[in-house]
């Protein structure tokens, strides 16, 4: 922190609900470590109060905002000016107030995703037999760098299989990309890294996907994090992946990303994984 008395700059996250947040915390490290003179802090806004929510905290002073579920595609709407990532994506996880009134919608999700899985896992991507699970608002912020990163195979299954097409048919198309419901990829051979962007099993029921996807040679990435293992973690433990994570780095990486576009510094995010569980 900054001690020459001035009074520091207001950022914030707004999401519903918000109590387990922990980019309150991220950020904060980040801001000691790089010395920069912020305060963060947690926003509960439901649907309806987004909006206000929003332009509240500018008319208050706020330089910027992480926006998390379920806002990310409101976010996008009422930006005035999209970085490319987050133009690809439809969704916004991190406002700027432009020093003239208007809102800049950036998306971190997709970098922080593949700075984890690339650089800190070490996982190729490049001719690889990829599975995203899922089509909802975690999975668009993924799905274009995952696709860019040139897989041999890319299947984006989903629950409702036309949320799968329409979400591919937004991604540059590519004779590599294919959708499937959960049943059909029982008939596929294994995955080399299986991806879950789904809410599924977070009430206690069984992750409804079948076992054959994972093998002994699969990484599972879980882009939901808790302080115990994710049900998603516990099944593909269960049907014996090679390796099975949380999605704390992605967490962690993103939010560097988003503290990068706010102050122009990039903060050390290995310092701070090394605390955070895995
Ligand atoms: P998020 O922003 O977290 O991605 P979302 O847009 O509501 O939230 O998407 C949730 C994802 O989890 C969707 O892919 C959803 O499948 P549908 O598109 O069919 O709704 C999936 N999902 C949620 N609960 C599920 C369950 N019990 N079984 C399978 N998929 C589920």
């Amino acid at each position: 922190m900054s001690t020459s008395g001035e009074e520091p700059d207001r950022y914030a996250v707004v999401g519903h609900p918000i109590d387990h947040s922990r980019s309150p915390v991220i950020h904060q490290l980040f801001a000691a470590q790089t010395e920069q003179n912020i305060v963060y802090e947690p926003i509960d806004a439901p649907p309806e109060a987004f909006e206000t929510a929003v332009r509240g905290f500018a008319a208050a002073g706020g330089k910027g905002l992480n926006v998390t579920v379920p806002h990310k595609q409101a976010a996008h709407e009422i930006s005035n000016e999209l970085g490319p990532e987050a133009e690809r994506a439809r969704a916004v996880n991190t406002i700027s107030f432009l020093p003239d009134g208007r809102i800049r919608g950036d998306n971190t999700d997709g970098i922080g995703f593949m700075r984890d899985l690339t650089e800190t896992l070490e996982e190729p991507v490049e001719g690889r037999r990829v599975l995203v699970l899922g089509a909802g608002g975690a999975a668009r912020g993924i799905l274009p760098p995952l696709v860019e990163a040139s897989p041999a195979t890319l299947v984006l299954a989903n629950r409702t299989i036309e949320r799968a097409d329409e979400m591919i048919g937004d991604v540059d198309s590519s004779e590599n990309l294919a959708t499937s419901t959960f049943a059909a990829l029982a008939d596929e051979p294994a995955f080399d890294i299986v991806v879950n962007a789904t809410s599924a099993g977070l009430r206690g029921e069984e992750p409804p996907f079948p076992p054959a996807c994972v093998g002994p040679d699969t990484l599972c990435y879980d882009l939901a994090y808790s302080l115990k293992d994710t049900p998603f973690v516990t099944w593909a433990r269960a049907n014996g992946a090679r390796e099975a994570v949380q999605g704390w780095g992605m967490l962690v990486e993103q939010a560097a990303e988003s503290f990068f576009i706010w102050r122009g510094v990039r903060p050390n995010t290995a310092a701070i994984l090394e605390h955070m569980p895995r």
